[in-house]
């Protein structure tokens, strides 16, 4: 396989964008191509059929584009998907669940977590499952979040109004004493902050993208699949999307940190 071919990513919608800001930084010499799903966002309150179908239809999408591996950037897909297709695929596919809970575990010390995300994902029971895989004695505690995919997405990470649906949320993880949170689901990154002072000082927050993108760079490497160094600059990122491409390229920004070019719309399906 090429060593030059892109890294696939996909993600239901923008959220992945937090995951290609992490893979760019860890591994600047990669091409990168992303499908953002955002026709049939959101994917965190469907069911399991309907997310492995979608997941299949954005895999083949990326393979169009002769990726050399493929990132799962959605949570809610990689807790309900990833089993599924990493086996009937030849290209290495990761999720994000894995490297968070692996994370969480390298980091708590009381030996209690919380994970926060969708629905589906805490309902997947996903991060439970890899955090007791690998540490067994944790005690886990899932809370699903769902307003927060909407209220980042309209920029609300700063509001009195956002401040107390995070405080209600996230009071059960409070009272259960956990010293580490995983953020899953791609939106909560940009919650950090308050989620952060929500939860004070002592609780340390897992963001899964950069776990990621490590666990990505490891792949690469075990896989002799790591791009040479970068000649000169060039566009490295393209980005397609399944809906009208506008509001993508306005709103991934606050996602990925610099403006966005090369947005295409390309349904799939
Ligand atoms: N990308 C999804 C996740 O990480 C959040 C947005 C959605 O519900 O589709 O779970």
């Amino acid at each position: 396989m090429k060593i030059s071919r892109p890294i696939g990513i996909f993600d239901s919608g923008m959220g992945g964008l937090t995951v290609v800001k992490e893979v760019i930084r860890y591994l600047p010499d990669e091409d990168i191509v992303y499908f953002g799903d955002t026709a049939r966002v959101p994917y965190g309150p469907k069911s399991k059929d309907t997310i492995i179908r979608f997941s299949i239809e954005n895999i083949l999408f990326l393979l169009r584009h002769e990726v050399k591996m493929i990132i799962i950037a959605c949570n809610t897909s990689s807790s309900v998907a990833l089993s599924i297709v990493e086996q009937n695929f030849k290209v290495p596919i990761m999720g994000v669940i894995t490297p968070g809970a692996l994370e969480a575990v390298r980091l708590t010390k009381n030996k209690r977590i919380g994970v926060i995300g969708t629905r589906t994902t805490v309902k997947s029971g996903a991060y439970e499952q890899q955090i007791l895989r690998a540490a067994p004695g944790m005690k886990v505690y899932s809370v699903a979040c769902p307003l927060f995919v909407p209220l980042v997405e309209e920029g609300w990470v700063k509001t009195p109004i956002t401040r107390e649906i995070v405080q209600t949320y996230l009071a059960p993880l409070k009272t259960r004493g956990v010293d580490t949170v995983v953020l899953g689901c791609t939106h909560y990154p940009l919650l950090k902050t308050m989620i952060q002072e929500v939860m004070g000082k002592g609780v340390t927050l897992v963001d899964s993208a950069r776990q990621v993108a490590r666990q990505a760079r490891i792949i690469l490497e075990q896989e002799q699949l790591l791009a040479d160094k970068r000649k000169g600059r060039r566009e490295a990122v393209r980005f397609f999307v399944s809906d009208e491409p506008e509001n993508f390229a306005l709103n991934g920004q606050r996602f990925l940190g610099f403006p966005l070019r090369n947005v295409t719309k390309e349904p799939h399906v």
